[in-house]
Order: structure tokens, then sequence, then C-alpha cells
């Protein structure tokens, strides 16, 4: 009996691995003949040897020193635009080529998902929201948000003067005083964004105790803790498959502390007696809509979660890359500051006169100032997808890396915007360099500029953060003649989770 098991055992496992095989032939056929039939060639390989364990053990290193930004754009000119390399149990296709990029968001943008690994990974903070759905649920929730980006809602100049008058606040006011601006940003964008999106603000530059970068000893801040959680999202994407063995207390307790933070919100939309100012009929708030829609807090809190993501650090890192290189540019700082001047005049105490929505639109030399740090500091630096069907990237096949590319079912594709946007080629030899003058010679067109991505995906919130970062820089201008490096830190300059903010941008002030 127990011999008659055996061999029923091993015959059914015999089975099962030839059913896998012959799977698996069947498979590479078909995708032999589907890479032929559209003139594919492979891409170049990214040396990926001991199942590219070494590849992850030097990111892990740049990680490290910070700088796994450059650590990835090094791989372009020495392995061509577009090449395929493995770390640890899955392959990448890496490419900053925007003819690939356009057939991966927009033109074959069926092709490509988010992918259930990021779903996954990104679960425990995230949960269902548009930064883990594909499909139904992310046109659902898009829907949901596309009435909060109307023009008028994005024009709300008033709302945005109360929070950056807090901030003005809190810089220097005597000469050559110190103060660090990306707390305050974080701050600021926080602070603006909780008021847009779910009606009332958590005023944090009101509160004596500003720390929202570091991770703090004892429990931490919702801003802390938010920053703890997206460390450990991106520490888990950097292992691929394995993610979910990246899964300690410490970012248990952090996605605890901002579920516990966005619930409060949640329990005033289902009850709005317990709001503490009323909110003018005339705005539309994102949380009170979907909450009129239903009553799941877990679904109000997931999509709460994900558009204070996007809503937070994207501009906060803008505005501390602005600043840092305005700082450390100081003829471009007073060639924009004359253009603010003249249309808007000075403003010694944080007065001066209030910026238009649309006088904001016509300043120019600030347009170029804004998609000059954008380009070389794009806040979301590194994206993927993963193909859901057999499919094809048009360019990086071959030795020259002119043919199509076949990208089978459940392949990742990474490209990096920090990369494309360093591309000599597209902005000149001088492509590290921050010079905003270039955007008056006509680069940057189409897919080779992609701060915020583009096809049906493309960001909600451009409007309504590149209103608030030039309404903030007009203002912190019009009060201040002069800012100076005030650096002493020695640090990882940047500050990468899912997006990039300097660490500190530590700078000396002088008043008008
Ligand atoms: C400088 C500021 C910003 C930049 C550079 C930026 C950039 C981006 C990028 C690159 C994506 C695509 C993400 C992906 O594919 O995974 C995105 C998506 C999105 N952004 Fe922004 N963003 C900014 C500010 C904002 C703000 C302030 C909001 C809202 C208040 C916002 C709302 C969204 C939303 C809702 C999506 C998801 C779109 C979708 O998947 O359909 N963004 N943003």
């Amino acid at each position: 009996m127990e011999l008659a098991f055996k061999a029923l055992f091993l015959l059914a496992a015999a089975f099962y691995l030839l059913l896998r095989l012959a799977t698996y032939l069947l498979t590479a056929h078909k995708n032999r003949i589907f890479a032929k039939s559209h003139n594919c060639l492979p891409p170049r390989r990214f040396p990926s040897p001991f199942l590219g364990l070494p590849n992850w053990v030097r990111l892990m290193r740049a990680a490290k020193r910070g700088n796994v930004l450059e650590h990835i754009t090094d791989r372009y000119p020495t392995y061509g635009n577009t090449w395929k390399g493995r770390i640890l149990i899955g392959t990448s296709i890496g490419t900053v080529e925007p003819e690939n990029i356009k057939a991966i968001l927009a033109t074959n943008f069926k092709d490509f998902g988010l992918g259930p690994q990021r779903h996954a990974n990104f679960y425990p903070l995230l949960g269902d929201g548009i930064f883990t759905l594909d499909g139904p649920g992310w046109e659902h929730s898009r829907a949901n948000l596309r009435p909060q980006f109307s023009r008028e809602q994005v024009s709300d100049i008033e709302a945005l003067e109360v929070h950056v008058q807090r901030l003005m606040n809190r810089l220097p006011e005597g000469d050559g005083e110190v103060a660090d601006l990306q707390p305050l940003f974080y701050c600021l964008t926080l602070d603006s964004a909780t008021e847009f999106l779910l009606g009332e603000s958590v005023d944090s530059l009101l509160s004596p105790e500003l720390n929202p970068t570091g991770d703090g000893g004892g429990e931490m801040s919702f801003a802390q803790a938010f920053n703890v959680s997206q460390g450990y999202l991106i520490n888990r994407t950097r292992v691929r498959g394995l993610y979910w063995m990246i899964n300690p207390k410490r970012f248990r307790d952090a996605n605890a502390i901002v579920h516990r933070l966005v619930d409060r919100y949640v329990d005033m939309a289902l009850h709005p007696e317990k709001r503490a100012k009323k909110i003018s009929e005339k705005k539309y708030v994102f949380l009170d809509a979907i909450a009129a829609e239903t009553k799941d807090p877990k679904y109000l809190r997931d999509q709460t979660l994900n558009i204070l993501l996007a809503g937070r650090d994207t501009t906060a890192g803008l505005l501390g890359f602005i600043f840092w290189l305005l700082a450390r540019h100081p003829h471009i700082y007073q060639k924009l500051r004359e253009e603010i001047i003249s249309a808007f005049g000075t403003g010694r105490d944080g007065g001066g006169k209030r910026p238009s929505f649309s006088a904001l639109k016509d300043l120019t030399y600030l347009r170029y100032v804004l998609n000059e740090t954008l380009r070389l500091y794009p806040s979301v630096p590194l994206n993927g997808r993963t193909a859901v069907r057999n499919t094809i990237l048009p360019r990086g096949g071959g030795e020259d890396g002119l043919s199509p590319v076949f990208v089978p079912k459940g392949q990742r594709v990474d490209y990096s915007c920090y990369g494309l946007h360093r591309r000599k080629d597209l902005y000149g030899e001088d492509a590290d360099t921050f010079r905003p003058e270039r955007w008056g010679e006509g680069v940057g067109r189409g897919w080779e500029f992609l701060p915020f991505n583009g096809g049906p995906r493309i960001c909600l919130g451009q409007q309504y953060a590149l209103t608030e970062a030039s309404y903030t820089v007009t203002r912190i201008l019009q009060k201040y003649a002069r800012i100076e490096v005030a650096d002493t830190y020695t640090g990882p300059m940047m500050d990468l989770t899912l997006t990039v903010a300097p660490k500190k941008v530590l700078l000396r002030f002088w008043r008008a």
C-alpha cells in the first residue's frame, strides 16, 4: 500500500514537471514567433553574474552612500539607452529612450501595468489606491480625483497664501541668519495638501516642534512615520520578488501612525459634525466626495493616503531643489528676483503685491527655473511598469540599439527620468549644469522631458504643484534680496524614497 502511494506520488510529480516543461517550451516557441514577427532583436546585456547578486550589493552600497541615481544612470553610457540585466530573482529592462517610455506610458499603455509586485509591496502602507491599482480600480480613483483639479480649485491662491505666510514666519528675520528650508517645505506641502484634499489642514507649520525629516526618538510624528514607511517601501522594491522579507516592526509601527492620522480625517468625513470649521459649499473636497459614495473606512483611508503621498513629497522636493540650486547660482537668483520684483514688487516683511494665478503664469524665467530644476531632479526619478501581455519596445534591440525589443508578459521595464533628463545627446554637453536659459532654446520636446509622466496616468496634480511652487518661490524672493549656502552638512545630499528631495537646504538669508 505504502509502495503504491509512493509510486503514485512520483508519477504525479513527474507529470507535473513534464507539464511545466511543455508549457515552458510552448511559451518560448510562441515568444520567438512573436519577437520575429515584430523584427525584435535582444537588447544589450547588463552583466549580471551569480543571479545578479553583485549588482544588488553594489546597489545597496550606492543606497548607503546616497547616490543610487548616479549609480543607475552611469550604466547607460556604457550599456546603451536600453539594456537588460538581473537583480536577484527578477530580470529588468532598463531604458532612457523617449520612444520606449512613450510606448510604455501611452502608445502601448494597455500592454503595461503597475504590476502585482507593486501592489503587494506597497499594500501595507498604501492599500488599494491610485498608486497601487490598475484597471477599473485605478480608473475609478482617477475619476473621483479629477474634479479636485479643476482650474477653479487649483487657482485658489487665497488658501495658499495662508500657509506660505506661516512658512515665512519661520524664516530668519535677522540678516545672515541660517535656516534649513527642507523641513519647512515638507510642512508647507502637507498643510496645503490636507486643506486642499481633505477640507482641513493639519497646520504643522503652527506646531512648535518641526522635524518631519528625521526619524526621531520615541513615537514618530505623522511626517516622520510617512518618511520611514516610504523608506521601507523603496528598500522592498530593491529586492524585487523578495519584498515580503522586509517587514520589520518599525515599518509596521510607522504604517500604523500614518493610518491613525488619516483615519481621523476619514472619521470627520463620515461624521461632518466633528469638523472644527465648516467647509465652503463651493469647494470640492475629494474625501467628502468619496465618503458620499461609500462608508467603507478602509477604502476611504487608502484613497486618501495615496493622494496625500502624491501631494506632499513631490512638491516639497521640487521646492527644496529649487533653493538648493539657486543658492549655488547667485546670478540666477538675482535674475529670477528681478523678474519677480518687476511684476509684484518687493516685500521686506513678507508682504508686497500678492501674485495672482494668471500673473504667475506670465513669469517666463520662473517657468524656466522650475523646468530646469525638474529636469535635473525630477521628483519621481525612477519608475517602472510590468508587461501584462507580450509586447514590444520600439527601440534598443541589436548592437546599434535601433531595432524593437521583445517584452514578454510579466517582464519588468524600468525607466529613469533622472537619466533621460541628463542625456547629453538630448540636452547638450552641459546637460549636468543648472542653466534655466536652455528652456528658451527649444529643449525638452515631447517625451524627452517627463517630470509629470505622460499618457493616461499623467500626474493629476501638475497645475496645482506648479502653482504652489511658483507662489512659494515668488513670496520668498520678494522678501529676501540674497541667499547663500550655509552648509556644514557632509552626509548624503539626497533623500531618495519613492520620490527624491534634498536632505537639507541650509541657507543664510538677507532681507530686501
Ligand atoms: C512637483 C510636483 C509633482 C511631480 C513632479 C509629480 C509627478 C508625478 C509622476 C511622475 C506621477 C506618475 C507616478 C507613477 O507613474 O507611478 C504622478 C502621478 C500622480 N500625481 Fe503627481 N507630481 C507632483 C505633484 C502632485 C500633486 C501636488 C498632486 C496632488 C495633490 C499629484 C497627484 C498625482 C496623482 C493623483 C497621480 C496618479 C495619476 C494616475 O496614476 O492616474 N501630484 N505625479
